[in-house]
């Protein structure tokens, strides 16, 4: 579990459970921006609509108590070195994706909470409402709502170049990047 070349393991889980909350955010969201509220209650019903709705605050909400225990194992343990040394242009590209990774995810479930928040929404978690933290304001909400949007499709992106990077690594170069994730 203490291998020098790997990050520490409770990094390593967290790493999987934010990629595995954020495809059932990513999927959550998507069909909510595509269908809208009227078109979902059309073609899903309203229970399901209040379903997919509650459900997506639920994965956004636990991604950014996810988040935020990742950063403090981020700071806590040692990162592994790289060895062989990464490429300069490699270490860079992929330092920067983490990077940006780690501020859109932090900051999409703060956009999405204001957002619903602003917007007179509840900011529901399971079955509790949490707090709104913000007062009413149609105008900021949609604001933010855009901005939800946009920051939706930047992480879609990041997480396709990292995708796209880990594979390369994994079944190309066939170094050891995958293992100092991996679970086992
Ligand atoms: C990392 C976490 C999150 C991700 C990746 C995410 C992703 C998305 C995406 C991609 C959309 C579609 C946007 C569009 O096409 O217009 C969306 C919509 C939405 N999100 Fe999130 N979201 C997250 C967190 C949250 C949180 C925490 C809340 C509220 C507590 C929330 C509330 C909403 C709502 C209400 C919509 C529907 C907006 C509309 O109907 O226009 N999201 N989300
Ligand atoms: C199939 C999906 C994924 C694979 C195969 C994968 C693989 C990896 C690997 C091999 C590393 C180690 C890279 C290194 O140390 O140089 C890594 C690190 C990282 N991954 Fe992923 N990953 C995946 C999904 C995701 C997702 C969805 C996110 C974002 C939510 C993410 C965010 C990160 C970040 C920020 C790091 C840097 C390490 C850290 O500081 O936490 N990964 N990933």
């Amino acid at each position: 579990m203490d291998d020098p070349d790997r990050y520490a393991y409770p990094h390593r889980v967290l790493h999987w459970l934010v990629a595995l909350v954020l495809l059932f955010s990513l999927a959550s969201g998507l069909t909510l921006g595509f269908l809208g509220f009227e078109g979902a209650v059309e073609r899903l019903g309203d229970s399901w609509t209040n379903l997919l709705y509650t459900a997506h605050k639920t994965f956004g909400v636990l991604i950014l108590g996810l988040m935020i225990a990742r950063v403090i194992t981020r700071l806590l343990f040692v990162v592994p070195l790289h060895e062989p040394p990464l490429h300069p242009f490699q270490r860079i590209l992929s330092t920067s994706v983490h990077h940006l990774l780690y501020l859109a995810l932090l900051a999409m479930p703060v956009l999405g909470w204001t957002a619903t928040a602003s917007g007179d929404f509840p900011v529901q978690f399971l079955h509790w409402n949490l707090p709104g933290l913000i007062g009413e304001n149609e105008a900021l909400s949609e604001q933010l709502f855009r901005w939800h949007g946009r920051l939706g499709w930047t992480i879609l992106g990041l997480v396709l170049l990292h995708i796209a990077g880990a594979l390369f690594h994994w079944l190309i170069k066939r170094d050891g990047v995958m293992k100092r994730m991996s679970l086992f």
